[in-house]
């Protein structure tokens, strides 16, 4: 590739770069902007109490995995091979339910999360609804192991 082409070449990319940019400033707010750019509470979790994982209809997974203390969700993780979106969702998800009883944790919606993004557009609302819907499994896995606890106990 002669000097010129390269140039050409790299001044397409950045074009490209800042097409892609504008448009996703356009469509998503700052809060998805910064928490995909930058997500907390990524990782498993060795030793969590409670693990999660769905797979959206998009072909995404999400796992949350979550560790208790008296009945309130103490710390709580997430991975995800999904979409920016998706990040910004475990990201804010598992800021939201950390401090929260079992009760009040399964009453978080997708509303919920959508509203604490400043919204989300809406080919991106299933992604809410898949980190809302793994929230939900981790929290159901733990009833159910609470339960059988609980059980062992008694016999
Ligand atoms: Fe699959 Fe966002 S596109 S989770």
């Amino acid at each position: 590739m002669d000097r010129e082409a390269a140039f050409d070449f790299d001044q397409m990319v950045d074009e490209l770069q800042q097409e892609i940019l504008d448009r996703e400033q356009a469509l998503y707010s700052d809060v998805v902007l910064r928490e995909s750019g930058a997500p907390k509470n990524m990782g498993r979790m060795p030793d969590a109490d409670a693990h999660g994982v769905v797979h959206g209809w998009c072909g995404d997974t999400m796992e949350i995995y979550l560790r208790f203390d008296s009945g309130t969700i103490q710390e709580a993780t997430f991975v995800t091979d999904g979409c920016g979106a998706t990040l910004a969702c475990g990201s804010v998800l598992t800021e939201m339910v950390q401090g929260l009883t079992l009760a009040k944790a399964e009453w978080v919606l997708p509303k919920d999360l959508v509203h604490a993004l400043d919204g989300l557009p809406e080919e991106s609302m299933h992604c809410a609804g898949l980190a809302i819907s793994t929230l939900h499994n981790a929290l159901f896995n733990w009833r159910v192991s609470e339960m059988e606890q609980q059980e062992e106990a008694a016999d």
